[in-house]
């Protein structure tokens, strides 16, 4: 196939390019690197098969050019940060629901149906049934980023039935793994890395979250592409299991040798948007044959060991 990736430079669509190129597949990645990272794209710009277009979305014109010939798009470029949502309110809407609605309308002036696309868990906002299922009484939302993903889907959903386009939506927990460049690993070890001795955490630690591996992530993406076969398929991508960030903070530690004395910002969440308790019901993918390989444990060590062996991500990204 010839796939289509917005966000190409970013954590997870790199990670995503990479795969497809490995299998075969031809490959125009997109990208404005706002957040993303050139030494990202560097291995896939050694291949024939992969051609880099370096704009934004919000650029009509030059996403139908770039996407024609392409018979498959992974759209996960976004404003990936929940937290600061509030700080500028239009950002989500501009970078999460009208960049949708250019990559849509550029998909239907080439004549493309088939459109893959990364929302997140925060759109179930605090939800009342654990694990989380698909189909969960109708979310009330708590985040900009949140509210902008479920607008998009509900674009994406729009255009399967009014334009015979076939969505493949992906709600996922936190992601990590190689790459990563946001989150709490990223977080609790640059603040460590400047002082070992003491460590703030956001809220009261006693957040119960579902992280998932990265390369587990792109398996249940590629597998539901494969296999799923509805007009939108809509998918919970996570792990069978949860912790609380408290033990993730003890993990690091161990792994980091450190001991630093904890001080909590209080309150049951983090920030504004912050879900106490996100656990999602993944048995509608695990149905298709996905098993992830890492448990939490597993993904959480390995992202530290990706950024200890990556000291320049935290200046690119502070
Ligand atoms: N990382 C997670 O834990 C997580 C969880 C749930 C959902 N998601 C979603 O997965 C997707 C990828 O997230 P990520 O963690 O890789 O984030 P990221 O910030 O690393 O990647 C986003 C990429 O999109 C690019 N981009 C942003 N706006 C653009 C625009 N207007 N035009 C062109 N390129 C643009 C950025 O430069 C970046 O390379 C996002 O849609 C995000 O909302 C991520």
């Amino acid at each position: 196939m010839k796939a289509f990736v917005t966000g190409a430079a970013g954590f997870i669509g790199s990670s995503l390019v990479d795969r497809l190129l490995k299998d075969g597949h031809s490959v125009v990645g997109y990208d404005n690197f706002s957040t993303g990272q050139r030494r990202f794209v560097d291995d896939a710009q050694k291949s024939p098969h992969f051609r880099l277009v370096e704009g934004d979305l919000l650029d009509l014109d030059k996403v139908k050019s770039a996407i024609a010939g392409c018979d498959i798009v992974f759209h996960l470029a976004a404003n990936a940060d929940v937290r600061f949502g509030t700080h500028h309110p239009f950002k989500d809407i501009e970078q999460n629901l009208i960049a949708t609605f250019n990559v849509l309308e550029a998909m239907r002036a080439n004549g493309i149906k088939k459109i893959a696309f990364s929302s997140t868990g925060s759109v179930y906002g605090e939800a009342t049934v654990f694990p989380t299922p698909e189909d969960a009484p109708f979310p009330v939302q708590t985040s900009l980023y949140g509210n902008s993903k479920i607008a998009a889907e509900g674009l994406i959903a729009s255009y399967c039935e009014g334009f015979g386009f076939q969505g493949f939506i992906f709600r996922f927990v936190s992601i990590l793994g190689e790459r990563y460049t946001h989150g709490h690993v990223f977080d609790f070890y640059r603040k460590l890395r400047e002082d070992p001795s003491s460590l703030e955490v956001l809220g009261n630690g006693k957040q119960r979250k579902s992280y998932l591996y990265i390369q587990d992530c792109i398996d249940a993406i590629l597998i539901a592409v494969e296999r799923a076969n509805g007009k939108v398929n809509i998918f919970n991508l996570g792990q069978n299991e949860y912790c609380e960030v408290n033990q993730s903070i003890g993990w690091i530690c161990e792994r980091l040798g450190v001991s630093p004395k904890l001080s909590y910002t209080g309150g049951e969440r983090g920030w504004i948007g912050d879900n106490p308790f996100i656990f999602l019901d993944c048995s509608r993918i695990r149905a298709l044959g996905w098993t992830p390989k890492l448990s939490i444990r597993e993904g959480v060590l390995a992202t530290l060991e990706y950024l200890k062996a990556n000291p320049w991500i935290l200046e690119a990204r502070s």
